[in-house]
């Protein structure tokens, strides 16, 4: 099956912060994973170059918007590798590809009577590059994001006829409850959409910086049309030669932040359906990463920088972190000692410790042979259906979930040294079968959780996995399947050092 996942595409006005990150490690962690169980797998992410917050950054620095975008974009792009995040291709709003392909689809939404010519006055973030409705305004006319001041905007755009989209949407609603996930974010999508919904602009006159409107030259694209088909004209040219729509439309999941809520939940289907295009099957939601109680964003100035984190506690500890400290979908702070205290507790002791030891009793014990015994049952008890648990979670974007469910296993495994004592069954003149039987089970239980976090800590998992004798899981295959056994291990390095 073919299993298509993207993020939002990042503004280039400001450079990547770990907010970025979050959302890609995410979608990694969930292609990962796909490709794991054998799926057809496409990632998609990539920059989101036009529009007014990227032409109004580019004036205060003194630099085109052209110059901006491709300064931040590199660093965008070059995030991705540093992440060990595997998307599929990183398309760029900029590409001349896919300002054809916008053209074309918003031609089709032109041509299918979807637009008219009229007047739009309202309250204007140009932050956002977004108009407020009423009940979207702070205090003294303020954007409730960016706490800075609106503007009364008023001019001559393109419209959508987003109004008509009213009952295909709720009756999209009414027939999809897992269209948007968590729960709670289906609830609110539902309930912008029953406060009822307004015509939306669909063109800018005063700006530039954009896609040429093609039955109107004098107007840009307002951005987020150009930026929300961004999911479907990538398809067209990520492979040269190749077009990969057919493959991967629809899309299985578009992961988002709970900022663009509406524009993903409302305006994206009735722009598709507007367009003649199946619409995603899953959007899911995730909340904001906090520093210092407010949303980490660059026009409040509290960033963490992802490289710098890296830099001190390595790419795993970083993807790993996101998904513990903050249940995925809710919001969370974040900061430098939690990172500290879960890489010592977790990281290094948990299951850095167990690896270590486990491997090092075999080195001692058995000369570093896996015993050729059965394992032990009780045990293989608690860790029975645990990889159907994990991919059903998974397919429910339940990303921390999911990964507290293979750590409840990490730490029974601990628990397991404890009960058993390796070290004393080895001192036993008749504890050789016992000792047999609790290393083949630490070591095929230890097998397991790390196949299955693969996809949190691809990097550490590969080591280990060597060091196992186990085939890598760097490739797409059948890779939970159970290899069995080369015969010897090899003890390793501490796979998460003292900083
Ligand atoms: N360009 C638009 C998206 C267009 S998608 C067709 C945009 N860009 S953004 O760079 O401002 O933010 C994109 C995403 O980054 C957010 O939706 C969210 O996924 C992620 N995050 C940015 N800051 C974040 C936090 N502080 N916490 C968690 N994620 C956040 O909106």
């Amino acid at each position: 099956m073919s299993f298509y996942v993207t993020t939002p595409i990042y503004y280039v006005n400001a450079q990547p912060h770990l907010g970025h990150a979050y959302t890609s490690i995410a979608a990694d962690v969930m292609a990962r994973h796909m490709r794991q169980r054998g799926e057809d797998v496409f990632f998609l992410t990539g920059t989101d170059e036009h529009g007014e917050p990227v032409a109004l950054a580019a004036e205060r620095l003194g630099v085109t918007p052209r110059e901006l975008a491709d300064t931040n974009a590199a660093r965008f792009e070059a995030l991705m590798p540093r992440l060990n995040v595997s998307n599929d291709f990183f398309i760029r709003t900029s590409d001349p590809r896919h300002v054809a392909r916008v053209q074309e689809v918003m031609q089709r939404i032109h041509d299918n009577g979807h637009t008219y010519l009229g007047t739009y006055e309202g309250w204007y973030c140009p932050r956002c590059a977004d108009f407020r409705t009423e009940n979207e305004i702070a205090e003294g006319n303020t954007c409730p994001i960016h706490h800075i001041p609106l503007l009364r905007e008023q001019e001559e755009n393109w419209f959508f006829r987003l109004s008509t989209f009213q009952e295909p949407l709720e009756r999209l609603f009414a027939e999809r409850p897992d269209f948007v996930g968590p729960p709670a974010r289906y609830n609110e999508a539902l309930a912008f959409l029953r406060s009822g919904l307004r015509d939306v602009s669909l063109s800018r006159g005063k700006f530039t910086w954009g896609v040429p409107v093609t039955w109107d030259p004098s107007h840009v694209f307002y951005v987020w049309f150009d930026a929300l088909l961004n999911y479907y004209t990538a398809l067209g040219f990520a492979r040269e030669g190749e077009d990969l729509t057919d493959r991967f439309w629809p899309p299985t999941y578009h992961l988002i932040g709970k900022d663009i809520l509406k524009f993903h939940a409302v305006y994206w289907p009735a722009i598709l359906m507007a367009a003649g295009l199946d619409l995603p099957q899953r959007e899911y939601v995730h909340g904001y990463l906090l520093l210092d109680g407010e949303k980490m964003s660059k026009s409040l100035g509290n960033v963490l920088d992802p490289f710098e984190v890296m830099e001190r506690f390595g790419t795993d500890a970083l993807r790993y972190y996101c998904f513990r400290e903050v249940s995925f979908g809710q919001d969370g702070s974040v900061s430098t000692t939690g990172f500290e205290a879960r890489y010592e507790s977790e990281l290094a002791n948990d299951y850095g410790n167990l690896a270590s030891r486990t491997l090092a009793m075999v080195a001692r014990y058995r000369d570093g042979h896996v015993p050729e015994v059965a394992t032990d049952a009780a045990l293989a008890a608690d860790f029975a259906g645990l990889e159907a648990e994990v991919a059903e979670l998974l397919d429910r974007a339940e990303l921390s979930q999911a990964l507290e469910a293979i750590w409840v296993r990490v730490r029974r495994l601990n628990r397991y040294v404890e009960e058993r004592a390796p070290w004393r069954l080895a001192r036993d003149p008749d504890g050789a079968e016992r000792l047999d039987e609790t290393l083949a089970s630490l070591l095929e239980g230890l097998r397991v959780v790390t196949v299955l976090l693969h996809p949190y800590m691809p990097a550490t998992v590969e080591k280990l996995l060597d060091a196992l004798g186990q085939p890598s899981l760097a490739y797409a295959g059948t890779s939970f399947a159970d290899h069995g056994w080369s015969g010897t291990v090899a003890p390793i390095e501490p796979l998460f050092p003292k900083r």
